[in-house]
């Protein structure tokens, strides 16, 4: 089977009405990402943080997957799929999506506040001050924030240099190294980028932009690829 890569960002959410980080009406108008995803911020105000993260929590369990994420799992009918998200919800797992790398972390989940492989579920509860990891420090956000590594990068290079299509959808590509991931598509496979406004793309041979939203954008290149795939 053809091995297809899914990186996705925020934009594949909007449309659950879920907020994006950038441009008119992004969470990072209305918040300075120092004040709150950043380990200085829950050094200086955990509160803060975890408010902030207790509020996405709320809305990614009152969100549903939409077309888009619908579109991506239609594409394990006729290929191997790996998603490669830099989303903290959890809409892929649910539109049923069976392979999904997390690089930026699940708002479903904490961890310990010294040990980043102390992780537990929390569903769609609310993590408050005073709520412990086994390990007896305060439970934090299962997120990567700014400043801190991002762990699944050479597991998710290493997927992509193997992959004979990668489709890029609702991400800037401004926050690295998530966005230096496209380094690592062999030359001869196809790009398809799907976004209701292209970001910068590092010169690619075979690139297809798609200036769509997901919802529509992404079942047409279901179509096509099932089409070249088959
Ligand atoms: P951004 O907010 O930077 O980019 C969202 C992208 O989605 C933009 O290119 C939009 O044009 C596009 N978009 C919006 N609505 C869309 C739709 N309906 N269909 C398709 N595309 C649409 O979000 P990310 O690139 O995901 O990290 O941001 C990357 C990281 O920066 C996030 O993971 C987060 C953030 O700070 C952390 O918090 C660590």
């Amino acid at each position: 089977m053809k091995k297809i890569v899914v990186l996705s960002g925020a934009g594949i959410s909007a449309e659950s009405g879920l907020k994006t980080f950038r441009g008119d009406g992004g969470l990072w108008n209305g918040y300075r990402v120092q004040e709150v995803a950043t380990p200085e911020a829950w050094q200086k105000d955990p509160q803060m943080v975890l408010d902030f993260y207790n509020m996405r929590r709320r809305e990614v369990a009152n969100a549903e997957p939409n077309k888009g994420h619908l579109a991506v799992k239609e594409m394990e009918e006729f290929a191997d799929v790996t998603v490669i998200t830099q989303n903290v919800d959890n809409l892929h797992e649910r539109a049923g999506s069976s392979r999904i790398l997390h690089l930026h972390g699940l708002i479903t989940r904490a961890r310990s506040s010294v040990n980043p492989d102390l992780v537990q579920d929390i569903g769609y509860n609310d993590l408050e001050m005073g709520m412990k990891a086994e390990d007896g420090t305060q439970l934090r956000p299962d997120i990567v924030w700014f400043g801190e590594p991002v762990p699944f990068i050479p597991e998710a290079a290493r997927i992509i240099s193997r992959c004979d299509a990668l489709v890029i959808t609702g991400t800037s590509l401004q926050v690295y190294p998530a966005a230096g991931l496209i380094d690592y598509l062999p030359s001869n496979a196809p790009c398809y980028v799907v976004d209701i406004d292209i970001p910068y793309v590092p010169s690619l041979i075979h690139l297809i932009t798609i200036e769509k939203p997901g919802s529509i954008g992404l079942p047409e290149v279901v179509k096509q690829l099932r089409k070249s795939f088959s």
